[in-house]
């Protein structure tokens, strides 16, 4: 089969063969999920290894052949689930494979972004914890990949956003504390001016919101990173402590665990996740490869948001469902 004629297709067949199909560093993005070591029966394929070893040793070759067909300005994401072995021990094989890689490709881990699931199976235990998280690890082969922030959780701060634009009383109450110090002329009017620096930020919504300590009124804090605060509060008569609030772009994604009535597949990754992931790593068009496509997760979100899509899976009923699941998808569909 030629690479082109792969281009928005669910292709049926083992990802150690196909892949070889691809051509060197043609793909944007490679995202996926690759069955858990031995977490469910797939049928064929990986993750009925007899060890945890022969498990990533395996996972390490698919690794190896991502790495070759991803540009230097993309990224490979592998999501995986953890296992606790006979000894009621977690295994720690998500880490364990994401270390092997390091060890041995020559890519960079630059986040290992966790999914929070908000509905973990409602199992409680007496002597533990219920797991709800995930990792995502983001690797990159180059300094140059290709990164919009911006987009990444666009939407709730864009919410967000707006009410701060619309806040117009913001700081006034800070430009009436620094007429009243016993500061001089000229730290005032610095202070005046920092302040109203930092009201833009808030607007603008860079920030979520601020406080101005001045000299003589705001006890310095005490203690760690505060220290350089106080010797500022003493030196220049003023500090501005920044809030970042919910808009930090922090490495988490909370979600729920989705299911799909009539849904052939027993463990599909949240669409909402893998579509953050393609706003913050993607541009339209780009092509994104899912070497364990299953349900077709992937390449839903993909055309969705307009990426095009290969999608391999080594089972004939997933495939199927997968194409089924595309049929019905339109791009650009409106889900918020
Ligand atoms: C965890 S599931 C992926 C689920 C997918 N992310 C979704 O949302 O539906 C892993 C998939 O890998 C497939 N698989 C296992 N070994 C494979 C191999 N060697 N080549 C291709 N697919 C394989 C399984 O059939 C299974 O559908």
């Amino acid at each position: 089969m030629k690479f082109e004629q792969m281009i928005n297709q669910i292709v049926e067949g083992d990802s150690f063969e196909l892949l070889k199909y691809i051509p060197d560093g043609e793909i944007d993005l490679v995202i996926t999920s690759p069955p858990y070591y031995k977490q469910r029966d797939y049928g064929r394929g990986i993750g009925n290894e007899d060890t945890p070893e022969k498990y990533i040793e395996n996972l390490l070759k698919i690794f190896h052949d991502c790495v070759r067909i991803v540009k230097d300005t993309g990224s490979i994401v592998f999501n995986l689930g953890d296992k606790y072995n006979e000894e009621g021990s977690l295994s720690l094989i998500p880490f364990r494979f994401a270390a092997e890689v390091l060890k041995k490709e020559p890519v960079k881990l630059v986040n290992t972004i966790t999914w929070i699931k908000r509905n973990p199976t409602p199992r409680q235990f007496k002597r533990r914890l219920v797991s709800s998280t995930e990792p995502f690890f983001h690797f990159v082969k180059s300094n140059k990949y290709y990164y919009n922030i911006d987009e990444f959780l666009s939407e709730s701060n864009t919410k967000k956003g707006k009410r701060r634009r619309e806040t117009t009383n913001v700081g006034k109450k800070y430009f009436e504390l620094i007429e009243k110090s016993s500061l001089a002329d000229r730290e005032k009017e610095i202070a005046r001016e920092e302040l109203q620096k930092v009201i833009e930020e808030v607007k603008k919504g860079e920030i979520a919101e601020f406080r101005l300590k001045i000299r003589g009124i705001h006890a310095p804090a005490f203690g760690g990173q505060e220290g350089g605060r106080k010797a500022q509060l003493e030196k220049q008569g003023f500090t501005i402590i920044r809030i970042f609030g919910n808009d930090l772009k922090r490495d988490v994604i909370e979600s729920s665990v989705e299911t799909i009535k009539n849904c052939p597949h027993p463990a599909i990754y949240p669409e909402y996740v893998i579509r953050e992931l393609l706003n913050l790593l993607t541009r339209e068009e780009d092509i994104v490869v899912d070497p364990f496509v299953g349900s077709g997760t992937t390449a839903i979100a993909c055309k969705k948001l307009e990426r095009k899509y290969i999608g391999f899976d080594i089972n004939p009923e997933y495939c199927e469902y997968a194409r089924k699941r595309l049929e019905t998808t339109q791009a650009r569909l409106t889900w918020f």
